[in-house]
């Protein structure tokens, strides 16, 4: 199935973009173990771009106006916007670039990453150019600098594929392929994270306690080996135990809180096959590995009552990317 990602009409181009969730390996990927994760289409964000004479204008829910104006949270994506433009010959001029997003922000679930890819896809789309995957990362991977200081790579890369991600820096990416539907709920504990402060805190960490730490992100990866093992002959039982086991690591870490750690147990005691934060923690959301699709729609449920902020039932098929049930 091929899914169109830009178009462009007379007045207007559009690019869009969909989310990413991180199954497994969050934190050590930065430090060179491998990651697993998967496109999440359920949310995601459109960017518009129209002729309009003047400054080049963004228009966002954070923001309304020029983009030599952005405030400092937007500064990655206004570089992102400079970059295209020169990397397209296009003048920093008469552009409005509207941003639409079901993202919800700093939640892990990529919105920085998808914002940056859905608006590089819309400024080609004006052009009529289509852009390689590779120019895709590279100039979205501007704005992801910005937000996660020193990024993995993971996120951009998943946003732009259809299919589960298996990635390590500096490797080319691989995909997985799925022996079976996995169902899973993604909850969000209400409270905004920082990925790069997160991101900051276990590198501050490993300086400070080398082989510890060390042996921390070694055994994610070693866990994230076994994850893969599990999505392609294993099964969601053994999977659900490799997550469970990388939330210990990831809690030894210190990148999960209260609210995290409160929607994870309760969603174990709940029936969930494993239950972690995903993405940078210190708030953003949770992912739960359900028993089957009946479960899945009922731990959604019981995780809302509980105080959940947002919940997503979510099918991984066994031969694409997930979709919403
Ligand atoms: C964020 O989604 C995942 C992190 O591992 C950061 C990164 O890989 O860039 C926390």
């Amino acid at each position: 199935m091929s899914i169109q990602k830009a178009t462009t009409t007379e007045q207007t181009a559009i690019g869009i973009a969909h989310s990413k969730l991180i199954l497994i390996g969050e934190h050590a990927v930065v430090h060179g173990q491998p990651a697993i994760a998967i496109p999440f289409p359920l949310v995601g964000v459109e960017s518009v771009v129209e002729y309009v004479p003047g400054k080049v204008k963004l228009d966002s829910s954070f923001y309304h106006g020029p983009l030599d104006s952005v405030p400092e949270n937007l500064s990655g994506i206004a570089n992102c916007i400079k970059e295209t433009l020169t990397y397209l010959d296009l003048p920093m001029n008469d552009l409005l670039i509207q941003i639409k997003s079901s993202i919800p922000h700093g939640k892990g679930l990529g919105s920085s990453a998808s914002v940056a890819i859905s608006i590089v896809r819309s400024l080609f789309a004006y052009t009529n150019r289509t852009c390689t995957t590779e120019e895709l990362l590279e100039l979205a991977n501007v704005a992801e600098t910005y937000a996660h200081g020193s990024p993995s790579g993971i996120d951009t890369l998943t946003i732009t594929s259809e299919s589960s991600v298996w990635y390590e820096k500096d490797h080319p990416a691989d995909f997985i392929q799925l022996s079976e539907d996995f169902h899973f709920v993604v909850a969000d504990s209400g409270r905004i994270g920082d990925t790069r402060t997160s991101v900051e805190s276990v590198a501050t960490l490993l300086l400070s306690a080398p082989r510890r730490i060390q042996r921390k992100l070694d055994r994610i990866g070693e866990l994230t080996h076994q994850a893969k093992h599990a999505l392609e002959k294993a099964g969601k039982h053994f999977l659900g135990q490799m997550l469970n086991e990388a939330q210990k690591e990831l809690e030894a870490l210190g990148v999960s809180d209260a609210g995290l750690n409160r929607l994870i147990y309760f969603a174990r005691q709940e029936g969930a096959l494993g239950a972690k934060l995903t993405g940078g923690g210190n708030g953003g959301c949770i992912i739960a590995l359900a028993q089957n699709e009946v479960h899945s729609r009922q731990l959604a449920e019981k995780l809302r009552k509980v105080g959940a902020h947002a919940v997503w039932p979510f099918v991984l098929k066994k031969d694409k990317h997930g979709s919403g049930e």
